[in-house]
């Protein structure tokens, strides 16, 4: 018999005789003349139905069981599915005890609820959706940066950089060894990454247009529903790059042609978060009726941050940190600046110089000085991208680290050195991509395993 993926069975033109599908259990009924089953095995949202003489019924062929039935693939009488196996044998390949199994036939679990069983909920259609768009929008990720031209460039995972001098930094640690003197792995301090940028420019000093997307680790001490202690960050470096607005086009363009290419590959995936998940107001900016992600950056709003803190300042509402120039911009502050805009994406460009990392280029202003830093706002969300113009100049740099600490390797301002370009890039956090488009309020929901995501365990 030839084996089919759910998938490919639910997507065949024509009747096939002889097939075989794996895969789990969703749904058993049992009638006087019929068996239904519904078979899932993670190829798609939609289960194929399996119809059954009742003499195949077997007390361990459960909700959740694993089997694999053979039979034949035909035309299905129903209205909402193409094909249908008709079933010669069902063979339970792994029971399912239903009783402990946390999983119940036919039930919307809750998000918090699947939360707890990290192992099972994949299982889940919620869970097993996002898998699929979060694999989907990885692919898209690569293509958009390949089809334009980018390198693709593995930063390393341990460095003894720390790229955004935030001090949010998980450190390296041998396991000691009873009666061992205390030493470095390496012999100096070493740390997981917060950024891959450092490693970026050293590569768009030969490649002009670099990218990378891996795991980040930043210590934060955050409960929040944004912040994660590892995530995944896409990051872009381009090289004679003279204007912010070149970074923010990039920006722009990488969230339509993902978002675009997501929606294509996966639209009943994404439809059951629009339906179930997001609160109706959140997701009509992405896919709404007079909305998609192309059109959707056309009325995005770009402000500076001095307008910004000016907008804020004018609000009618009070803040629990008061709007004041020179200090960071709060969530509250954020989502009221998004709202100020229209609920549309933000472009918030040149921030004060004092609030950003060593690495921003000085935009010689005053007397409020400044960086050509950008930061992207979203709806729901609140800061999706951060990105900037690097000082490509040595001696800006040089006086800057003079009177800072952060822990860098020197070799940095080697490329100041040897054939220095204007140049600049951005940062985008995966998660909250998926949380935009999906409307998913929790962070800890679109990961795969979610233990080790806060600084305090689940
Ligand atoms: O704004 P950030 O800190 O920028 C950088 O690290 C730059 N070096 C990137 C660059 O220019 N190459 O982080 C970039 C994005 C944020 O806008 C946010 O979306 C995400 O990474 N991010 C987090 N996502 C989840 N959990 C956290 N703890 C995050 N911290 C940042
Ligand atoms: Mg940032």
């Amino acid at each position: 018999a030839v084996r089919l993926r759910v998938r490919e069975a639910l997507a065949a033109r024509e009747p096939a005789a002889a097939v075989r599908v794996q895969g789990w259990v969703r749904s058993v009924r049992s009638q006087k003349e019929v068996l239904f089953l519904h078979i899932n095995d993670g190829s798609s949202l939609e289960s194929l139905q399996v119809v059954a003489d009742p003499s195949l019924e077997k007390r361990d062929l459960t909700f959740g069981s694993a089997v694999e039935v053979q039979g034949n693939l035909v035309k299905s009488p129903h209205r909402m599915q193409n094909m249908e196996l008709q079933a010669e044998t069902i063979h339970v390949v792994g029971p399912c005890d239903i009783w402990s199994f946390p999983l119940k036939m036919k039930e919307r679990h809750p998000l918090e609820y699947v939360r707890q069983f990290p192992h099972l909920r994949c299982r889940n259609n919620t869970l097993g959706a996002l898998l699929r768009i979060r694999s989907e929008a990885t692919a898209g990720i690569h293509s958009f940066f390949q089809d334009n031209g980018y390198v693709h460039i593995h930063t390393p995972i341990i460095t003894s950089n720390d790229c955004e001098g935030a001090g949010e930094l998980f450190q390296i640690e041998v396991k000691a060894k009873e009666s061992a003197e205390e030493t470095h792995f390496f012999n100096v301090p070493a740390f997981l990454t917060v950024s891959g940028q450092l490693h970026l420019e050293v590569m768009a000093g030969a490649f002009t247009h670099v990218f990378t997307f891996g795991p980040t680790f930043r210590a934060e001490n955050s409960q929040s529903r944004r912040h994660l202690a590892e995530f995944y960050m896409v990051e872009a470096e381009l090289s004679f790059t003279e204007s912010l607005q070149d970074i923010m086009q990039v920006m722009e363009d990488l969230f339509k042609t993902v978002t675009s290419t997501v929606l294509s590959k996966c639209p009943r995936d994404v439809e059951l978060f629009h339906k179930y998940i997001a609160p109706a107001q959140k997701v009509m900016h992405v896919t709404g009726k007079n909305c998609n992600p192309v059109i959707l950056f056309s009325s995005s709003c770009r402000i500076s941050y001095s307008e910004a803190v000016e907008i804020l300042k004018q609000a009618p509402q009070t803040f629990t940190f008061k709007p004041e120039w020179g200090c960071d911009l709060q969530t509250e502050h954020e989502k009221y600046l998004v709202k100020h805009c229209g609920e549309v994406p933000v472009f918030v460009v040149n921030y004060p110089y004092d609030l950003k990392p060593f690495y921003m280029r000085d935009n010689e202003d005053g007397p409020q000085h400044t960086v050509a830093a950008v930061d992207l706002l979203v709806p729901g969300v609140g800061e999706l991208c951060g990105g900037s113009l690097r000082e490509e100049r040595l001696p800006f740099l040089e006086s800057r680290l003079q009177s800072i600490t952060v822990c860098l390797n020197y070799r940095y301002l080697d490329l100041r050195k040897f054939g220095s370009v204007p140049h600049g890039g951005f940062g985008m956090g995966f998660e909250r991509y998926l949380q935009y488009i999906l409307g998913v309020d929790n962070i800890k929901d679109v990961i795969p395993f979610p233990r080790f995501s806060h600084s305090c365990l689940l």
